[in-house]
């Protein structure tokens, strides 16, 4: 596996590569991100992974400076699944000026769950997907359903903006009790780690209500958040959304069968989880 750090030697490597497969991360590995460099290997050849902890997605008082950053492990791990290069610039090399031109995404789909909860998110995440799309220019992206509506507003952009890159969606990999593998699961305590598979838990609690038309989704969405709280969460949303947009159903479009999604965020401790689930 080669490892470039600018933008010329990564050019440099792809000229002429009209197939790159693109898996872009931020590091702090595990079987999910590795999960996606397998399916992006059946969508072209060569396989590109990057790390690149994107300031620019991180709030304020949000985790940039403590996100866990283990390169050495994510090198071995990818060179073992095959991947050809890896592009890990630093700060200067992706932002050697500050970066002014940014994406934003359309409110309705940007500024709502994560995008609420955590102002500027995709405005972030789109600039920087736009960039690293613009240094590897790859035939098609592999992103995680684990993060739904980031998967969406990349894939939205892509088809806006006529980008010739095919958004492709990975499964989410779970632990054995359930948990969404995650970068952020490395903060949870012995006793919170215990606790967070109850997230899935909730939300196959709302999916199997939902499904059997036990309630009003309102009424369904408000009693699990009551009782993950209960448990000692802080959720910020759980909340069952149209899988085409991610705006609410209406009862009738419920009892029709429009294809759903359950996605939940909330706060175990100081860890913030999030997770979904179709219906
Ligand atoms: P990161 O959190 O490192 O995730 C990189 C990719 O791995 C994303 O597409 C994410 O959805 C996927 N992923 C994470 N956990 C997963 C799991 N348990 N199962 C399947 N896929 C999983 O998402 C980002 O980085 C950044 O926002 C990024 C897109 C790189 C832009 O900075």
């Amino acid at each position: 596996m080669k490892i470039v750090t600018t933008i010329d030697e990564l050019r440099g490597q792809l000229s002429g590569q009209l197939r790159t497969a693109f898996v872009p991360t931020m590091g702090n590995l595990h079987e999910g991100h590795l999960s996606l460099m397998r399916l992006a290997s059946r969508h072209g050849d060569p396989v590109v992974a990057s790390i690149f902890v994107n300031r620019l997605q991180f709030g304020p008082n949000e985790d940039f400076d403590k996100y866990p950053r283990t390169f050495e492990a994510d090198c071995e791990k990818l060179a073992r699944e095959g991947v050809y290069v890896l592009f890990a610039p630093d700060e200067k090399e992706l932002y050697p000026e500050p970066q002014e031109y940014r994406v934003q995404p359309p409110h309705d789909l940007g500024d709502i769950l994560e995008g609420h909860f955590r102002p500027g998110f995709f405005v972030g995440v789109s600039t920087v997907v736009l960039k690293l799309f613009s240094c590897v220019q790859p035939r098609a992206a592999v992103f995680g359903k684990k993060d739904y509506q980031q998967l969406m507003v990349i894939r939205n952009m892509c088809r806006q903006l006529a980008l010739p890159t095919q958004i492709v969606a990975a499964e989410t990999v779970r632990a054995e009790d359930g948990l969404a593998l995650s970068s952020r699961n490395g903060y949870l305590s012995a006793a919170e780690r215990a606790e967070a598979p109850q997230l899935l838990r909730m939300l196959n609690r709302v999916a199997e209500r939902v499904r059997a038309g036990d309630g009003t989704v309102q009424s369904i969405e408000q009693d699990v958040m009551t009782e993950i709280g209960a448990r000692g969460w802080k959720p910020d949303y759980i909340s069952v959304r149209k899988r085409m947009n991610l705006r609410p159903p209406t009862e009738a479009e419920v009892q029709q069968g429009e294809p759903l999604v359950v996605l939940a965020a909330a706060r175990l401790g100081a860890t913030r989880l999030i997770d979904n689930l179709e219906i």
